[in-house]
């Protein structure tokens, strides 16, 4: 953790991870950076495979990077992409979120700047969940 965690310091984070994403098959790379409750920054990229299914998005990277760091509760996520017009998580990848933080505020933008804005809830609003389960 340093300093005060600021859209512009995520949005550089998301980006470098864009950079060095796996992508050979798509083309289409993605970096996502999280900003965990405790203002630690965590970041992910699309890591792509020869067998398609086997690749992961650029946002279960970023969750699996922090909740191996100790972190499971998150506030924003700032997703970038090479697109024209920015780009929500996919279904997966909003369930997954919403296993942490379904308060969490997610930020899509193109490099060239474009921002879209969404709580998850409005991305998922009936996540299947713990409770569903008969668990919690
Ligand atoms: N991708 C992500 O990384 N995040 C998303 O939310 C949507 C899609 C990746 C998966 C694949 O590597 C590429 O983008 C094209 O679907």
């Amino acid at each position: 953790m340093t300093g005060a965690v600021t859209i512009e310091r995520l949005r550089d984070a998301a980006t470098a991870a864009m950079q060095r994403a796996h992508a050979p098959y798509s083309t289409f790379r993605v970096g996502a950076a999280l900003e965990t409750r405790e203002g630690a920054i965590y970041s992910g990229c699309n890591v792509e495979n020869a067998s398609a299914p086997a690749g992961i998005c650029a946002e279960r990277g970023a969750v699996a990077a922090a909740v191996a760091g100790g972190s499971h509760h998150f506030a924003r996520i700032v997703i970038v992409t090479e697109a024209a017009s920015p780009t929500p998580p996919c279904g997966i990848c909003r369930q997954v979120l919403g296993e942490f933080s379904p308060e969490l505020e997610i930020i899509s933008c193109t490099v060239a700047g474009v921002e879209s804005r969404w709580p998850l809830a409005v991305l998922l609003p009936h996540p299947f969940t713990a409770a569903s389960l008969g668990r919690a």
